[in-house]
Formats: structure tokens, C-alpha cells, sequence
């Protein structure tokens, strides 16, 4: 991947990213200027600095979100062999039977984003490794200088693995939702047994490789996964892989029947937090939502960046939208990947469009940078470790994506929860 550091001016200050390092920090307005000098001084900083001030392409500084966007959480496909019960996507449903997005309209997507210092694209689907010029996707993506990540299924043979992590590709997440007769169930029939093959033979990679990838396995919380969430997190450990456990939404193909009561969902949270501490794992080995508020998993602990971290990365506002995109196979954009069944909450096909006025001007995402998140505003803990939870959740549980999250634990009795010891209550 190509080195980029990125300073991009912002109402708050300036973000700088360093992406060899994944570093990222927030920048008082004084100290954006003393970066900018500092950078403009480099003698090697030709394709490699880039200082992006959206201001001077005559557009304001945004205050509800980052001024131009950071991340795209893109699916490249629809198409994938899984037939998984819950998914969300509703891959390879019928009705998704008309051209995806072409490498060349991706590429002229790619070269906005960089432009405008975006660095990071979560590839996803469908199953993305299954289209054919996956691997250019993914080299167009190196020479831009991105940080690439990869959700998948896992179902492919020893020559793509090579392929896959011999461009570098660092975070691989991998679905697996449970010991073999659950998750085949919920996934397919064989697909434990593939999945585990791949996962051996990263683990085997990672033994000599002298810049191992740092995988984890992606889980999805129900009813019919909730009670292997201990023998899942054992065999993530075995292999070197870290654990998230991702609260199933109700999107797609899944079904009301299998979501987990807020009761449960804390009770989850606070397991992981008790397996992190019996088994000494930071708490970046087992991801889990709504763990914030779980003891040992603080403020300055939970959050990649420390420090000084404004609007909109405060904890204020989910980040789809304030300061990444969702992009669905035919270029449409969407606050959030739950929302791409939901035609009201899609946004605009961004083919042939300017990024950076889609990001200002969309209406879409003006509606979700406006939500005021009714119900949580007279909540101590809003802003201060919680973000109000997932518009999605309110959305499709309650029909309103002002509201509360259904899951919000407030009014969830933690006293009941065996082990459960609520922090700061
Ligand atoms: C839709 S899949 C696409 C990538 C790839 N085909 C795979 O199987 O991982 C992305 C992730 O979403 C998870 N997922 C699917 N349906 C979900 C749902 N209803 N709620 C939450 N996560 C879900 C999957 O388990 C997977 O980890």
C-alpha cells in the first residue's frame, strides 16, 4: 500500500492520517496549521503528502460531519454462494438481477475519494471475492493509497487465500456463526467445515510471515448463537483470530423470532467483558455492541483514537453518514449497509456524479446528520460514552429513526444479569 499522509482541514481543526501506520489524529485549528507547515516542508513529499481544504473547492466546513468523507463500506456485489437465513443484504435475491457497478465506474469513484483524502474502504457483499476483477478492485485500491478491509465468506481454495493476502490486505473479517451444526443451519450446509480450512490456513500463514494480517472472525448475535459465544471466542483464540459478535438487525432476510432480547444483549456484552478478563485478551479480541457500559471498558479504552476527539468523532453520531459512506452494488449510496432494503433510506447512484456535492448536498444524508435522537438527549451517559445506540435498530424495530434505540440499556435491569456489574451506576 502506498504511504499517504493526509492533513484535511475541518471546523474543529484538522484530521492528520498516517496511513502506513494507521495513525490518525485530531488537530486543534493551530495545531492543523503547524502540521500543514510541517508537512509542506518534507523534501520527499511529492504523491505522498495531501492536504485537502474542502474551502478552497468553495465548499464550508461542515460542523455535523467531516467535510468530505473518510471511509466507504462498499458492496461490490450481490452475488454470493451463501443462502445464510439472517442475511441482511438479502444476497442473490432475485430482484437484484441487473448490472452491478463496472470496474471502470469504480474507478472513477476511487480517484474522487482520493482526491478528496478518504483512506479507507471496507469491501464487502454479496460475496465480494467472487467478482472478477475482485483482485483489480483491490489493487486500484493499493495504488490509491488505501487502507483496504475485507468482509467474507471464507468459501474459497488455497490460490485466492494466496492472491488475497499477498496484497496485504491486513483486517479479513470471516463469518462464522457458531460451532458446526448451528452455524450451517443459520449459513449452509458445508460451510463450516470450508470456513475452518481457511482460518487454518491464515493461521499457518501468520506463523512465518513477516507482516501477518490480523484477522477476526465476524459472529452474528441471536437466539440460536447467543449460548456458543464461549466456545467461539476458544476457537478464535486458538487460531490468533479476534472474536466480534455483531447484533443480528432485523434488515433483510432476518427474522424477528431470532432477535435476542436488550436483556440478552447486555448479558452478552457483559460476557465478553468477563471471557476478556479471565482470559487476558484486550478488549479489541472480543468486539461485542452496546459494551459501554461494562466495567473495565472506559472512555479512553473503548475508542481507537485518545485524546482530543471532537465532533463528530465524540461519541456523538454513528459514523455512517457524519463521516463514511455506504455504497451498494449499483453505486447507490446509503447512510448504513442495513439500510439498502429500505428504498426510503437509500440515497443517489453516485455514477458520473461530484463526490464531494453528493456528500454536502444529498438530503439523505443531511436527514441523518440532523437526527436529534429523541429520547436521549436528557441521558447522561449521550455524547459521554454512548452515541445513541443504532439508528438502524430504531428504524426498523420502532419506524422511527429519531428514536430510541430498542436495545438501549437504560432501562434494562442489570441487576438480574448473573456477573453483570454495571460501571458508574
Ligand atoms: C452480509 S455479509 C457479506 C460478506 C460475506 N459474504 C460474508 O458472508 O461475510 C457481512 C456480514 O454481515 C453479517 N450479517 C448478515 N446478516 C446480518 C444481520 N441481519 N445482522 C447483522 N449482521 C449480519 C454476516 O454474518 C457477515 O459477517
Amino acid at each position: 500500500m502506498k504511504r499517504r499522509l493526509i492533513l484535511k482541514k475541518e471546523s474543529f481543526g484538522g484530521l492528520f492520517v498516517d496511513t502506513e501506520i494507521g495513525k490518525r489524529e485530531f488537530l486543534r485549528p493551530d495545531e492543523y496549521e503547524s502540521k500543514k507547515q510541517e508537512l509542506l516542508q518534507l523534501e520527499d513529499r511529492a504523491g505522498k503528502v495531501q492536504i485537502v481544504d474542502v474551502t478552497e473547492r468553495g465548499y464550508p466546513l461542515l460542523t455535523d460531519a467531516t467535510s468530505s468523507p473518510n471511509s466507504f463500506f462498499w458492496e461490490l456485489t450481490k452475488h454470493c454462494i451463501g443462502t445464510c437465513t439472517d442475511c441482511f443484504m438479502d444476497s442473490n435475491s432475485p430482484r437484484w438481477n441487473q448490472a452491478e457497478i463496472s470496474f471502470s465506474e469504480i474507478e472513477e469513484i476511487v480517484r474522487q475519494f482520493a482526491d478528496l483524502g478518504g483512506y479507507s474502504v471496507r469491501l464487502t457483499g454479496g460475496e465480494p471475492t467472487l467478482r472478477q476483477d475482485f483482485f483489480d478492485i483491490v489493487d486500484l485500491l493499493n495504488e490509491a493509497g488505501m487502507e483496504v478491509g475485507l468482509n467474507t465468506n471464507g468459501m474459497f481454495d488455497e490460490k485466492k487465500l494466496e492472491q488475497i493476502l499477498s496484497r496485504g490486505i491486513k483486517d479479513i473479517r470471516i463469518s462464522l456463526d457458531g460451532p458446526e451444526e448451528v452455524n450451517d443451519r443459520i449459513r449452509w450446509s458445508g460451510n463450516y467445515r470450508g470456513v475452518i480450512t481457511t482460518i487454518e490456513r491464515i493461521a499457518e500463514y501468520n506463523k512465518t510471515a513477516p507482516d501477518p494480517t490480523k484477522p477476526t472472525i465476524n459472529m452474528v448475535l441471536m437466539r440460536s448463537t447467543m449460548l456458543h459465544m464461549e466456545q467461539m471466542v476458544r476457537l478464535a483464540q486458538g487460531y490468533g483470530f479476534k472474536i466480534s459478535f455483531g447484533l443480528m438487525r432485523l434488515s433483510g432476510r432476518a427474522k424477528s423470532d431470532e432477535m435476542l432480547s436488550p436483556e440478552e444483549v447486555v448479558q452478552a456484552a457483559y460476557e465478553s467483558q468477563r471471557m476478556r478478563e479471565e482470559l487476558g485478551l484486550p478488549q479489541g479480541a472480543i468486539r461485542v455492541n452496546y459494551d459501554i457500559f461494562c466495567e473495565g471498558v472506559q472512555d479512553g479504552k473503548r475508542r481507537k483514537v485518545s485524546g482530543y476527539a471532537p465532533f463528530p468523532f465524540d461519541n456523538s453520531k454513528c459514523p455512517l453518514g457524519t463521516s463514511g459512506l455506504n455504497i451498494d452494488a449499483y453505486a447507490r449510496i446509503a447512510p448504513c449497509g442495513y439500510f439498502v432494503n429500505a428504498e426510503e433510506m437509500m440515497g443517489e447512484d453516485i455514477r458520473g456524479k461530484d463526490l464531494l456535492n453528493v456528500w454536502h448536498n444529498s438530503s439523505l444524508l443531511k436527514m441523518i446528520r440532523n437526527l436529534t435522537r429523541e429520547g436521549c438527549t436528557d441521558c447522561g451517559y449521550y455524547k459521554v460514552k454512548c452515541n445513541g445506540g443504532c439508528p438502524a435498530m430504531a428504524y426498523f424495530l420502532d419506524e422511527n429513526i429519531n428514536g430510541r434505540d430498542p436495545y438501549c440499556i437504560r432501562d434494562v435491569n442489570v441487576t438480574r444479569i448473573a456477573g453483570g456489574k454495571p460501571a458508574g451506576r
